[in-house]
């Protein structure tokens, strides 16, 4: 069962507030991409709009067949086409004379480290990389794990496997050893590539002891035949002769000539492994041309791109999938000029990142609704040291922005004039589905709008029964947010878990045949769609997503609890915060609780990532739970949000919380 959407109930209130919409501005709308004509062709003829979409890209033989839709939810787009994913991303434009324009900026953490790479440099480096992986006795099927920090070698790694047709498995860097070594069991990666370190605030850290300690953990099962390193740092690391190689010392000598392989159109082209409701991350898996053609149009028409004039800069990580689809696909497939950060926003102070739209002109920018508020933190007084005034669009994906954020990002940001787009997706739907369309939409601070042209989307009850739009007045109710058409980035499943995939998404509304979302949403009096945040249980702690299973599962890893509960509780920097409950086992009673809970900390962080550390534990002497032994987190949130509780009449014994808030 999937939990109700009551369960919503006190998330809404920074959303129900009535909003005075921001129009295009004319400027904008008069030389925009994107127009009011593509939702009405796409809803004339659906597969017509995705064939001309996915006619964008170079096949090298073009598909007879949009969409086949007869194995649901299975699906396969463009399925007898073929095309070569790095030659869409890197070849043809310098075939098409453009070899000289910068292909990326990258700006290292420390500052001064920088370097400026066209696509004519990319296609050398890439074709070097697909040599030394075909070398290293790669073929076209393999797995690949990338764990590396933002380098340009990570995007080459990327496209090297693409190039192949071999799936990369990129790892966030910030993901623990363990992390790491379950993912490359999971996948069955033969090889690693990493990096010797990477800088964190200022200072050199070892990345590939991680990589070494992930290996030996996974001991005679381990699938890794090679660990391909790159040096950032120049910090010391044990090497495994035999195993490890130097990026440095082998790519460079590959030869520059590489002719690209046109793989079918529904060839895997990556693993992505994200949370789920358990405590095993999913690996999702995304196909090539549906894949490319979605990531490619979306990011055309959202983010307005003129590739002979733009510099965008996303400024998420290529360890989650807005680096993938915004930083590696989209944008390279478009051909534009883009910047790579490899740092944090406060490195080495708070001006970094408006030093770097200054410095490279950067014209379209695309961040987290966090970041927004930990700009509005630090005052608008940073920001006006810089000349911001190249910027000409704005971008928010990863959580519901708040309208605050949202006007305060528009007005610093954007001289009160720049369009912002509220970007809604998810890994598992491989590109943006519901947000403005700059030049076209109508903008309410808050909202993601309406689907994408191509796209269908709504917002049913229990039964599956639309959801009326919303009035200027009263409350209106929320429900799930379904897509209930295919679409061509859609995951084609859950890697080696066929029954998790349908379970997962199809099983709540099967009847019908619609992906559930996980999250919840409502209408706006236009017909607007406001996203809740999520029903399940997943977390989303500034854009991250994790789930409450693998966090409890990683404090009772610890040999002092013996019952762990956790929820997502508002947050105002966050989004929402980690809420751990734990009952002690015996032994521990008499531990100081501050050292415990110190130590619990260090444990998930160990076990997870320091991104999965719990805000606040509690030491607990009991966990609310139902009769048949469920545990009531809608109660924990409630004690967690400081609310009233809700109803407890389905509990064993609703005095449990005398006792956890007398622990609290
Ligand atoms: C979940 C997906 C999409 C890339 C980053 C996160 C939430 C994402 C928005 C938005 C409201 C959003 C949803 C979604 N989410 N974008 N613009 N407005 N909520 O990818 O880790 O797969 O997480 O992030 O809850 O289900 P992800």
């Amino acid at each position: 069962m999937q939990p109700s959407v009551t369960t919503l109930t006190g998330m809404t209130d920074t959303h129900t507030q009535v909003l005075s919409a921001y129009p295009p501005p004319a400027e904008f709308a008069e030389q925009a991409n994107a127009t009011e004509e593509m939702y009405r062709e796409a809803e004339a003829d659906r597969l017509a709009f995705w064939a001309t979409q996915a006619n964008r890209l170079a096949w090298s033989k073009p598909f007879t067949e949009v969409l086949d839709w007869s194995e649901a939810p299975f699906a396969k787009w463009f399925a007898d086409g073929t095309l070569n994913v790095a030659y869409n991303c890197v070849d043809r434009h310098v075939e098409a004379g453009n070899g000289d324009r910068v292909a990326i900026h990258w700006e290292g953490e420390p500052v001064g480290h920088s370097r400026s790479i066209t696509y004519a440099e990319l296609k050398d480096e890439v074709s070097q990389a697909a040599n030394t992986l075909t070398d290293l006795g790669l073929v076209s099927g393999d797995r690949v794990a990338i764990y590396m920090p933002m380098v340009p070698e990570a995007i080459v790694a990327m496209l090297a496997c693409a190039r192949l047709g071999v799936m990369h498995s990129v790892v966030f860097a910030g993901f623990s050893a363990s992390a790491l070594k379950a993912r490359i069991d999971d996948a069955q990666a033969k090889m690693v590539i990493t990096t010797d370190g990477q800088y964190r605030r200022g200072s050199a850290v070892s990345l590939k002891i991680g990589v070494d300690e992930a290996i030996e953990g996974l001991g005679d099962a381990s699938p890794v035949e090679h660990v391909l390193v790159v040096r950032r740092t120049g910090i010391d690391i044990p090497f495994t002769e035999g195993r490890d190689l130097w990026w440095d010392e082998t790519v460079p000598k590959a030869s520059t000539e590489h002719t690209p392989e046109a793989f079918d159109a529904e060839h895997p082209l990556f693993l992505l492994y994200t949370s789920g409701t358990t405590g095993k991350p999913k690996g999702i898996m995304h196909t090539s041309g549906g894949y490319l053609t979605q990531a490619s149009y979306t990011h055309s028409v959202v983010f307005d791109i003129k590739p002979e004039t733009d510099v965008y800069w996303c400024t998420a990580d290529i360890g989650w999938v807005t680096g993938h689809t915004y930083i590696v696909y989209g944008p390279l497939s478009n051909g534009v000029t883009q910047v790579v950060y490899e740092g944090t926003p406060a490195s080495p102070n708070e001006h970094r990142h408006f030093e770097v739209i200054e410095k490279y002109g950067v014209t379209i920018y695309y961040t987290a609704p966090t970041l927004v508020r930990t700009f509005m933190k630090w005052g608008r007084e940073i920001a006006f040291e810089h000349d911001l005034s190249s910027l000409r669009l704005l971008g928010s994906v990863g959580e519901p922005i708040n309208p605050e954020a949202w006007r305060w990002y528009r007005l610093i940001f954007g001289a009160d004039k720049t369009p912002i787009v509220d970007t809604w997706w998810q890994t598992e739907t491989g590109a943006a589905m519901i947000s403005p369309l700059p030049g076209v939409t109508h903008c309410k601070p808050g909202s993601a709008m309406r689907p994408l042209p191509g796209i269908s989307a709504k917002i049913v009850d229990d039964e599956g029964n639309d959801l009326a739009p919303g009035t200027d007045h009263g409350e209106q109710a929320s429900g799930y947010l379904v897509l209930d058409k295919p679409w061509p980035a859609m995951l084609r499943g859950i890697w080696g878990d066929p029954e998790r995939f349908k379970e997962t998404y199809w099983s709540r509304f099967a009847d019908q045949g619609w992906y559930f979302a996980g999250d919840g949403a409502r209408y706006g009096k236009d017909g607007e769609i406001w996203i809740l945040g999520r029903i399940d249980d997943v977390m989303n702690v500034s854009g991250h997503r994790i789930s409450t299973a693998e966090v409890e599962s990683a404090l009772v890893g610890h040999s002092g609890v013996a019952e762990a509960a956790v929820v997502g509780a508002a947050d105002e920097q966050t989004g929402q915060a980690i809420c751990a409950f734990v009952i002690l086992k015996s032994h521990h009673a008499e531990t100081p609780h501050e050292q415990m809970v110190d130590e619990l900390r260090a444990e998930v962080s160990r076990e997870i990532s320091p991104i999965a550390k719990p805000r606040e534990i509690h030491v607990v002497p009991e966990l609310p739970k139902t009769r048949s032994g469920k545990i009531m987190r809608r109660l924990l949130r409630d004690v967690a949000e400081g609310r009233e509780l809700g109803d407890t009449s389905t509990l064993v014994d609703p005095s449990v919380f005398e006792a956890i808030r007398a622990g609290k």
